[in-house]
């Protein structure tokens, strides 16, 4: 192991990829495992501290996970959370008890500032509680180092053996200094150096790939999404002209987006393969309306196109896929692997081009390392902090049938969305905004005549993600200045509407 570890224990809990997210933001390296995990494995990975996550049940519950006593046996720090907290004090001894109300919410909380845990930290504050159980007995050799109204023991510690409970959530943002109570136990109680950085794991990364390739022939599918994009950066570094990077443009991308990707790559050392496929799509998608089967259409187009170019370059040894952490993460309480996928990706693996494994370079990132992987390796900014885009693209943003001039109407509708939004300093603050082209036309005049046009929508959302969504509150002011330009600018179109829905019910793209 090139990086210390930190493991993170599952069972169950619905912030356990945040916790993850946030130890890694606190430049330590951290895995998610199962809790079934043997302690012989434990034992060989070889953590510097181990964290237990929260999890739906209660300690007492029939199935209730468990957790051999031996693992806090093993000499390494432990920090149990929520679910983990208690989990810790019943297996050591102590008693959780059922309170008679749940404690949820924003709660005052007083901390024992001489703990390490709390160290530096304000002696009272808020902290996110959501818990039924509480501790009513301690285990031997623990003492209480938090309180709330409710909860005699929000926090326990027996510091001689490193062992550390948190009944509250120190990875939810409410928790006011809760990065800083699992950076204390990651660097004062655990002992963590802070090696985990994106200008370290370059280096790491390269070195893995040259060691797993050698002089080998990768093949990658670049969509111009930034998973595939930084994925071939760091190919291109690692391996350079040993790969060959198959962009399929299939003509169904925003505004100016191919000549960007192709750009973003001219000068880096990779063989870059542009196929300009988009009048092989928008043939095959001539006259269909139904969105699963423009779905289906492009996806397999995609990978007829992907392994025709891929058959002129001959055998390869290795497939790239763009997998993220994300992805991998398994799920705490049954056996199999989780796959935790927010949606499909165009084309999936192609099954007939000639590979004999898959390379996953950035399965172990989560989504904002990937972007600042990508920062780091020289891609551009814009690049690298897109926003989602969907494999068939435009395709399911033109309600209806799809040619040629609709396909340019909207994006020069998303164009003036996009740069708008950016004007008024909102492109961070929206998780995803596009414009999508209706079928229904409606009358208007311009000038003195009358007309008959598109109606064309916008969309935008925040969302943490995107399996539920809000709808962006865009100020009257903004939308205005958009519509009208769009409204000047873009021919055919002579109504814009906002989309005012959450999903659910609705979803984000509109097919
Ligand atoms: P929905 O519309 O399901 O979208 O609420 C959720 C997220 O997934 C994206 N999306 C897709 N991505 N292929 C993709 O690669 C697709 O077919 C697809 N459909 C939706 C969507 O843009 C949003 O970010």
């Amino acid at each position: 192991m090139k990086h210390q570890l930190c493991l993170i224990l599952n069972f169950g809990g619905q912030y356990n990829q945040l916790i993850a997210r946030r130890v890694r933001e606190c430049g330590v390296y951290c895995e998610i495992i199962s809790r079934k995990t043997p302690i012989a494995k434990i034992r060989e990975l070889n953590p510097s501290g181990i964290i237990f996550t929260g999890g739906p049940n209660s300690v007492y519950a029939e199935n209730a996970p468990k957790i051999d006593k031996e693992i806090f046996e093993l000499g390494i720090p432990v920090l149990g959370i929520c679910y983990g907290c208690q989990l810790m004090a019943q297996t050591l001894g102590g008693t959780v008890s059922t309170a008679d109300m749940r404690e949820y919410g924003k709660t005052q909380t007083c901390y024992d500032t001489k703990s390490l845990l709390f160290k530096g930290l304000d002696s009272e504050n808020i902290s996110w509680m959501s818990h039924t159980d509480y501790i009513s007995k301690l285990p031997e050799g623990f003492k209480s180092i938090a309180h709330s109204d409710s909860c005699p023991a929000a926090a326990i510690e027996n510091a001689d053996k490193k062992l550390y409970g948190i009944q509250f959530h120190p990875e939810v943002n409410h928790t006011v200094n809760g990065i800083k109570m699992l950076r204390n136990f990651l660097y004062n109680v655990c002992g963590f150096t802070g090696d985990w950085s994106m200008e370290n794991y370059v280096n790491t990364a390269i070195a893995d790939i040259r060691a797993k390739v050698g002089d080998k022939k990768v093949l990658l599918a670049l969509s111009g999404g930034v998973d595939s994009s930084v994925a071939a950066a760091l190919l291109s570094k690692a391996v350079g002209k040993q790969v060959t990077s198959i962009f399929v443009d299939h003509g169904l991308l925003r505004k100016n987006e191919g000549d960007e990707v192709e750009k973003a790559f001219a000068g880096w050392d990779i063989n870059f393969v542009r196929v300009d496929a988009s009048k092989r799509f928008m043939e095959k998608l001539k006259g269909v309306t139904d969105p699963e089967k423009k779905r289906k259409i492009i996806g397999s187009e995609f990978i007829d196109v992907f392994e025709a170019e891929a058959k002129k370059i001959g055998a390869v040894d290795y497939l790239v896929q763009g997998t993220i952490y994300p992805d991998v993460i398994e799920s705490g309480d049954d056996d199999e692997a989780a796959v935790i996928k927010s949606h499909h990706n165009v084309g999936g693996l192609p099954d007939h081009v000639d590979f004999k494994e898959i390379i996953e370079p950035l399965r172990l990132l989560f989504k904002d390392e990937v972007r600042a992987l990508g920062v780091e390796l020289g891609l551009p900014k814009e690049l690298v902090s897109r926003q989602p885009f969907p494999g068939p693209g435009l395709a399911i943003r033109i309600i209806g049938d799809i040619d040629e001039n609709k396909v340019s109407i909207l994006q020069d509708a998303d164009y003036i969305f996009r740069e708008e939004i950016a004007n008024a300093g909102l492109n961070n603050d929206i998780h995803q905004y596009f414009a999508v082209l209706t079928n229904t036309r409606t009358v208007g005049v311009m000038g003195d005549a009358r007309t008959y046009d598109y109606v064309l929508a916008l969309r935008g959302v925040t969302t943490t993600d995107f399996m539920t969504a809000d709808f962006a509150r865009i100020p009257y002011d903004v939308l205005e200045k958009i519509s009208a330009r769009i409204i000047n600018e873009v021919k055919n179109v002579n109504r814009v509407v906002y989309d005012i829905t959450t999903k659910p019910p609705a979803s984000i793209e509109w097919e």
